[in-house]
């Protein structure tokens, strides 16, 4: 398996109960997960909507779920994400109120949800994608800035760390991985403030949802390598790369699933060769198959981002990945 090839976690999300396609579910997936991967992230299901669906009402049946099927197959389980502002819960979307209000709504979720898997999740993207893909305003305009201010970040993080003292903690975004250089300099001036005042921060996600043009692959090292510098952790939580972009297809071509398949190669040997060996908190792909994948639905298009084809046969993709990861 996959897994075996690396000295770091390599994991997938994973559709959760009751979500169509729930890895507890389906026989298929488990035997992939369980052959290939040694870390699960839910893709939906440990996010703020599902886990806190009322005021106070907190749901974990399904996250508790997840985490037994993951520790009876030796994996470990990455939290994603105590905060952010999609899938919040429509009722914290809909709340009115001062500052404090809002306050109250994000400690009590934090200290609810990472009190409740703490020391059974391996590590948490504390917020998730809090800064806008271009200035002047660095900071996305959410419930949680609008209502709290730019604090909230690092007050979650402290929340986080108080709660769960032995998670790994992340902050997590898109674009990041070279696309946008001047979007992770604003997120590296963050962590290099929480550095230097102590806020507790143990590594940067990156998402890398990428295709098969663009970015560079100097572009990528660059961003693995700074963030590297700095000493923390550096993740790939989000892999996954689109061949479709030009839309002419509508099946995966041989041709399309050779480049993939070097895509996939090219990019875990860069963060190989950026990341040192103890700062690689590992690679996530975002999806077990091409049928399960986000981005045919968020782009409108047929796409086949992933390891793996409908009829949960291993694409060429997958030998790209085990050549990466054995550095060949
Ligand atoms: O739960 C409802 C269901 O009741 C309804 O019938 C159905 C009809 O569309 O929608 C369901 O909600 C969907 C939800 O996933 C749960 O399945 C939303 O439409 C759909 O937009 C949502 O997409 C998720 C997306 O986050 C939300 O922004 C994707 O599955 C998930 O892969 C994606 O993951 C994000 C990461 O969390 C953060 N980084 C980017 C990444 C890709 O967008």
């Amino acid at each position: 398996g996959l897994h075996t090839l690396a000295d770091f976690p390599v994991g997938v999300a994973v559709p959760i109960d009751p979500w169509p396609n729930s890895v507890l579910q389906s026989p298929q997936r488990q035997a992939l997960v369980e052959q290939h991967f040694s870390s699960l992230t839910a893709e939906n299901g440990m996010k703020m909507a599902y886990l806190q669906p009322e005021p106070g009402q907190f749901e974990f049946g399904a996250a508790d779920a997840l985490l037994a099927y993951a520790k009876a197959h030796g994996l470990i389980l990455h939290g994603h994400a105590l905060v952010w502002h999609t899938q919040a819960a429509p009722w914290m979307d809909a709340h009115q109120g001062p500052a404090g209000s809002f306050t109250e709504i994000l400690d009590a979720h934090i200290q609810t949800v990472a009190e409740h898997f703490a020391g059974q999740v391996h590590s948490w993207d504390v917020v998730n994608e809090a800064f806008t893909d271009d200035s002047p305003s660095a900071y996305r305009s959410t419930i949680w800035l609008d209502n709290i201010g730019p604090g909230y970040i690092e007050r979650a993080f402290r929340l986080a760390r108080a709660a769960d003292p032995s998670a790994e903690l992340y902050y997590n975004d898109y674009n990041i991985s070279g696309a946008l250089p001047a979007k992770l300099e604003r997120v590296l001036a963050m962590l290099d403030d929480f550095l230097a005042r102590g806020v507790p921060i143990d590594g940067l996600g990156f998402q890398v949802h990428i295709d098969t043009d663009s970015p560079s692959l100097s572009a990528m090292y660059d961003a693995f390598a700074s963030a590297a510098k700095r000493g923390v952790k550096v993740r790939i939580s989000e892999l996954d790369i689109a061949v479709n972009q030009s839309e002419q297809y509508r099946a995966l071509t041989p041709e399309l699933a050779r480049l993939q398949a070097e895509r996939y190669r090219q990019v875990v040997q860069v963060y190989l060769q950026a990341v040192p060996p103890a700062q690689r908190g590992g690679i996530t792909l975002w999806g077990l198959t091409d049928g399960d994948s986000w981005i045919p639905g968020f782009k409108q298009r047929p796409d086949w981002p992933l390891l793996f084809d409908d009829s949960f046969a291993a694409k060429p993709a997958l030998a790209g990945m085990a050549n990466g990861l054995r550095g060949q």
